[in-house]
């Protein structure tokens, strides 16, 4: 689904972004170049940015859970 439309950036770019690394909403959004026009979209994107932050590291801490 399209979150940014100005730039046409998706939430599973956002959600790759933070899977590949991105720690910060800052560092994703200047990687996607997110809400850098209108900024419509920088509260959902965030939105997207903390529910896939939290889902990540929810991951990691199950994965050394089982190891
Ligand atoms: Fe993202 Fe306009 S919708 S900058």
């Amino acid at each position: 689904m399209y979150i940014c439309l100005c730039k046409s950036v998706t939430d599973s770019q956002i959600r790759e972004a933070v899977a590949n690394g991105g720690k910060s909403f800052g560092q994703v959004r200047k990687q996607l170049n997110l809400a850098s026009q209108c900024g419509k979209c920088g509260m959902i994107a965030r939105e997207i940015f903390n529910e896939s932050l939290q889902h990540h590291v929810d991951n990691e801490q199950l994965f050394y859970a089982v190891s």
